[in-house]
């Protein structure tokens, strides 16, 4: 594989405190790496006036990776002109239609399969002449069936079980959903396909999650259900996301936002950060092995330096600590040629 360009987008809040840890992690996991850092989201509005600069968007356009933290600054709420405009133009221009949103704790392993780049968050909106403002959800049967199809494979490569959670009993764009994959359940016989209305699915995530494996859903659903997922798995500290199409980078970014509360505080935990790394190495560097040696310093940092919202005292550089001494210790005793192993 040619060498690897990475683009990391540090963000707003706690955004650059988090990117600096998994910079530093690849640095070291994948020293050859390309890595250049842009802006996007408040930093960008603040430097260009724009959330996404067109040289940002080319620097990911032309990228193996993107490493994104989150976006997002109280200081535009009231603002036309949002750092939030950023990262979904970013990823409708990558076309990164499929959102994979692990939570895993104990014996919960679910992993959430969210379409990305439609639904109410791309549909049409505007504001009528008495005020009434409107968003509008919509989908293409053809938007339906390429993430459908990515869930399917994903539930056929795990164990079988798929779920998808709609609001059938209400929506059009849902039945369109429900029809759909139905219709693809045919092309997997060996996936056991469930619907699930979301408002009764959402208790069943929150008190039943080992029951559950792959769970497909539309955007918005999915931003609200991935939430509750890693409240279930842990906290928003730890959930990691993957954003994939079918060509071109994928985008690699923490569930969390920019947590205004714990900004510039040096307490916010890197391990979302760190785990949306481990997914870039595993789905976009070709590195899987890398990935899970990550992942379990991760799991083991979050045992000895765990950060307050982990109920710990450790700082988002003492964990970072923590990962890169456990990934040394790995290197020495295991004789790893880190740099060059295909996985
Ligand atoms: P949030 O996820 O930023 O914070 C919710 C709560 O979780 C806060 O109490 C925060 O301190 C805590 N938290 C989140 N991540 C943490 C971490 N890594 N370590 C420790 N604690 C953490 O959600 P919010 O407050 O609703 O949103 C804040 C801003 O973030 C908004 O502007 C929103 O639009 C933006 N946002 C961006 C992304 C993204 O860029 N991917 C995702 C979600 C929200
Ligand atoms: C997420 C975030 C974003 C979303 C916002 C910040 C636009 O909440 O990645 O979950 O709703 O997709
Ligand atoms: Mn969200």
């Amino acid at each position: 594989m040619p060498t690897a360009r990475v683009i990391v987008l540090p963000g707003d809040g706690i955004g650059p405190e988090v990117a600096h840890e998994a910079r530093r992690v690849l640095e070291r996991l994948v020293p050859e790496v390309e890595l250049e850092e842009r802006l996007l989201g408040g930093a960008a509005i603040r430097a260009t006036g724009e959330p996404l600069p067109q040289e940002t968007l080319d620097a990911c356009l032309g990228a193996t990776a993107v490493l994104k933290a989150p976006v997002g600054d109280p200081e535009f709420d009231a603002k036309d002109v949002r750092p939030e405009q950023g990262m979904l133009a970013l990823r409708a221009a990558l076309d990164v239609y499929a959102n994979l949103r692990p939570a895993i704790a104990g014996d919960v392993d679910v992993l959430i399969v969210r379409e990305l780049v439609g639904g109410l968050y791309y549909g049409r909106r505007g504001t009528l002449a008495d005020g009434t403002v409107f968003d509008t959800c919509e989908y293409h049967p053809s938007q339906v069936e390429r993430v459908a199809r990515r869930a399917f494979e994903l539930a056929q490569a795990r164990s079988g079980r798929l779920v998808s959670v709609d609001k059938a009993n209400v929506l059009d764009t849902s039945r369109l959903w429900r029809r759909v994959v139905t219709e693809l359940a045919a092309a997997y016989p060996d996936v056991e396909l469930h619907h699930a209305l979301v408002d009764s699915f959402a208790i069943e995530l929150a008190l039943a999650p080992e029951s559950l494996d792959v769970v497909l859903t539309e955007n918005m659903f999915g931003d609200i259900l991935s939430d509750l997922a890693s409240g279930v798995a842990g906290g928003l500290g730890l959930a990691a996301s993957a954003s994939l199409g079918d060509r071109g980078p994928g985008i690699f970014e923490p569930v969390h936002g920019s947590a205004p509360d714990i900004a510039g505080t040096g307490t916010a935990n890197p391990a979302a950060m760190l785990r949306s790394l481990a997914l870039a190495l595993e789905h976009a560097l070709g590195r899987r092995d890398l990935a899970d040696v990550l992942r379990d310093a991760v799991d083991g940092a979050l045992v000895t330096s765990p950060t307050p919202d982990q109920g710990g005292t450790a700082t988002t550089t003492e964990f970072g600590d923590a990962v890169v001494a456990s990934l040394e210790h790995r290197l020495t005793t295991e004789e790893m040629t880190w740099a060059t192993t295909p996985s």
